[in-house]
């Protein structure tokens, strides 16, 4: 689905398909480079549901051996933002046990979801984490992570698309845009 077809639900696109398919084969020929002559297949692990887009795309770009592991985890908040107080709704399948491991995220808003999954990751003797997040919002950072790889800094607004949901809608849009207030003041 495009913006297009969501008409007022939108009120911009932050990022084009083009943007986002540009980024994503520059940091795929990084990652090459940087994970070159691997004993095992790198390990991405992907933080569902809304990374499901930005692995299913990173994954086929990148050339060298690659295995894909899926985390699930909630955040608990009095409100909507998240609180740095994680739970994990599905764990890896994969021993982290001396392997290299790349987080592929959606986005970086605080920073409390990845501060914490990078340390809960790190505590099963992997032998490197790093973070590949597609986009960030370097206005709302609380926490600071170290992602060695970022697709596009946007807005600090609520972003939906290429994963992104409102209320489990809008994932399947091709590009990132912001939702309209009047979607969730309704
Ligand atoms: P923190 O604040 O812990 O949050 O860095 C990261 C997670 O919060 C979700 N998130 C968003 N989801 N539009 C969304 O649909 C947004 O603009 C947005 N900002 C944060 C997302 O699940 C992310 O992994
Ligand atoms: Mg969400």
């Amino acid at each position: 689905m495009d913006a297009e077809q969501l008409g007022n639900d939108l009120t911009h696109v932050v990022a084009t398909r083009e943007e986002l398919d540009r980024r994503i084969h520059e940091i795929a020929r990084e990652i090459d480079g940087d994970y070159a002559n691997l004993d095992k297949p790198l390990l991405l692990i992907g933080v569902l549901k809304g990374a499901v887009m930005v692995m299913a795309d990173l994954a086929r770009a990148i050339s060298v051996p690659v295995h894909m592991d899926w985390m699930a985890v909630s955040s608990y908040g009095s409100g909507t933002k998240s609180s740095g107080v994680v739970r994990i709704l599905k764990d890896l399948d994969i021993d982290l046990k001396d392997r290299h491991v790349l987080i592929v995220e959606d986005i970086l808003d605080s920073g409390l979801t990845l501060s914490w999954l990078i340390k809960n990751l790190k505590s099963r003797g992997p032998a490197s984490v790093e973070v590949m997040t597609m986009m960030r919002k370097p206005d709302a950072i609380k926490v600071q992570v170290d992602a060695k790889y970022i697709g596009l800094d946007i807005p600090n607004e609520f972003v939906v698309g290429f994963g992104l949901d409102y209320a489990e809608q809008y994932r399947n849009l091709r590009e990132v845009a912001v939702l309209a207030p009047h979607v969730y003041q309704s």
